[in-house]
């Protein structure tokens, strides 16, 4: 799809939400690069006015910033007076938070958070923003999932299952909302070198890692192909292994043999 039909498409403006570095920091700026304009939602209100003068200096869009959290209880408010204001063509929905280690050892409200972040935004954000995209009958929506969203993992126990509902999530709305004309897409990522992921991954993984950059691209271009994507042949490969192939006993204890060597 060239530029000027997806700006169609998905246009005017794209809300991007965790967009103050790594993936959601990547969409933004390869939605810039489609003419969209774009609006920045986060906690850190200055690396979003960083990014949003970049965006506006170097792709030439107008750039919007929300410093908001995504776990607040009134997050709607906030969402439903960005969408009354803005027509939003887009949303990525790639902001989230991963408690770590032992599900017994971290406190519950980590736990709560995880939902909060990963599963009640989410919902939050297509449910707003869909309804004027429905009526419009054109629109896109981005979940950002994961890998460890295909099968339980140790000590990544709740965030996987957050990743699950993601995945889940966006497969039911891309029948739903696709006969309205909204393309909507779990994008399952494998190990992408963000911030977020090189802060926690104190050594080399072993498996193979993408570039936000390219994980971004490939979402964005398989909006309005298919309800599920794993961006990169090697991250292909390995879901494959996990859905077809292992049984999924074997597939959760070596999945959860790589976290413990990584977090435990
Ligand atoms: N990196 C990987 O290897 C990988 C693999 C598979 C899937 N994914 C998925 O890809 C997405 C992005 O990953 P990433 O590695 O880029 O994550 P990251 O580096 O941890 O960035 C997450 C983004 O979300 C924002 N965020 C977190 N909590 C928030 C809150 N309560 N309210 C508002 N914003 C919040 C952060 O900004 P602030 O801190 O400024 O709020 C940041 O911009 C996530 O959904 C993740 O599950 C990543």
């Amino acid at each position: 799809m060239t530029s000027t039909s997806f700006a169609r498409r998905y246009g005017p403006w794209a809300f991007v939400a965790g967009a103050s570095e790594g993936l959601g920091a990547a969409f933004a700026d390869a939605l810039a690069a489609r003419g969209l304009h774009v609006a920045l939602a986060a906690r850190r209100a200055q690396k979003l006015e960083a990014l949003a003068a970049t965006l506006r200096r170097e792709r030439g869009v107008e750039a919007e910033v929300f410093p908001l959290d995504l776990a607040a209880p009134d997050l709607v408010d906030a969402l439903e007076g960005l969408a009354a204001r803005r027509e939003v063509g887009l949303v990525v929905a790639n902001a989230a938070y991963a408690p770590r280690g032992e599900f017994l050892d971290q406190p519950l409200e980590a736990h709560w958070k995880a939902v909060d972040v990963n599963v009640r935004a989410t919902l939050a954000l297509a449910h707003v923003f869909g309804r004027p995209m429905r009526a419009r009958g054109r629109g896109g929506l981005v979940i950002m999932s994961s890998m460890s969203g295909f099968r339980g993992t140790a000590l990544l126990s709740s965030y996987a299952a957050t990743k699950a509902f993601g995945r889940v999530f966006a497969e039911g709305l891309w029948e739903e909302l696709g006969r309205a004309g909204v393309d909507v897409v779990a994008s399952c990522a494998g190990a992408t070198r963000t911030p977020g992921y090189l802060a926690i991954t104190p050594h080399a993984s072993g498996v193979p890692e993408m570039s936000p950059e390219a994980v971004a691209e490939a979402s964005l271009a398989a909006l309005g192909r298919r309800p599920t994507l794993l961006p990169g042949w090697a991250n292909r490969l390995s879901g494959a292994l996990m859905e077809r192939v292992l049984p999924r006993r074997l597939a959760v204890t070596l999945l959860s043999r790589t976290t413990r060597k990584l977090y435990g």
